[in-house]
C-alpha cells in the first residue's frame, strides 16, 4: 500500500491528474501547496512576498516530514501532488522516496507555457519573460526530477485519461 507521489514542473498537470486519479483509485489526495496554505493561513504568493522563497522551501520540507509521520497511522494509500520546486532540495529527495512511489509528469517547455501563461498564482513566473524562465528552470531541475523518480510519464499532447492509464500500468 504505497502512496503515489506526483512530481513535475508547474503546469505539468500534477493537481488535475492527482484529483482524477484519486477518484479513479478511490483514495484520498493531498497537495503540498494546499497543505502549506492551510497551515499558514495564507496563499503561496503571500508567503513568497512576505517571507521569500527560502522560507517557503523550509515549509515544503516540514510538510513532507508531517506527511511521512502521518503515514504510520494511515489506513489507505494517498495520492500526493507536490510543488514543482520540491524535488530540487536534496533533503526532499530522500523524503520523497520514503513517502511513496514517485511519478514524474514530464512535459516540454511549450506545453508548460501554454498552460501557465495566464496564471497569476505562481510567483516564480510573474516576471518579464516567463518563457525564458520556464526554459531555464526546467533545464536546472530536470536532473533532480529524473533522479527522484521511480516512474517517468511523458505528458505532452496526451489526454488525462491516457496519462492515468499509463500511471496505472506502470505501478501494477
Ligand atoms: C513552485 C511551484 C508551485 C508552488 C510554488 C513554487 C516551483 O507549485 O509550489 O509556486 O518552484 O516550481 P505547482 O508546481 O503545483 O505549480
Amino acid at each position: 500500500m504505497k502512496n503515489l507521489i506526483l512530481t513535475g514542473f508547474m503546469g505539468s498537470g500534477k493537481s488535475t491528474v492527482g484529483f482524477r486519479l484519486s477518484y479513479r483509485l478511490r483514495c484520498p489526495m493531498e497537495d503540498t501547496d494546499r497543505l502549506i496554505e492551510k497551515e499558514e493561513g495564507r496563499t503561496i504568493s503571500e508567503i513568497f512576498e512576505t517571507d521569500g522563497e527560502a522560507y517557503f522551501r523550509k515549509l515544503e520540507t516540514e510538510c513532507m516530514k508531517k506527511l511521512i509521520r502521518e503515514m504510520g497511522s494511515a489506513k489507505q494509500k494517498k495520492i500526493i501532488s507536490v510543488g514543482g520546486g520540491l524535488p530540487v532540495r536534496e533533503e526532499n529527495q530522500a523524503l520523497l522516496k520514503q513517502l511513496g512511489t514517485v511519478i514524474y509528469l514530464r512535459a516540454n517547455a511549450e506545453t508548460i507555457y501554454e498552460r501557465v501563461k495566464h496564471d497569476t498564482a505562481r510567483p516564480l513566473l510573474q516576471c518579464d519573460d516567463p518563457q525564458e524562465k520556464i526554459r531555464r528552470l526546467m533545464k536546472e531541475r530536470a536532473p533532480f526530477y529524473e533522479k527522484a523518480a521511480d516512474v517517468v510519464i511523458d505528458v505532452d499532447g496526451k489526454r488525462f485519461e491516457e496519462i492515468m492509464d499509463e500511471i496505472e500500468e506502470a505501478i501494477q
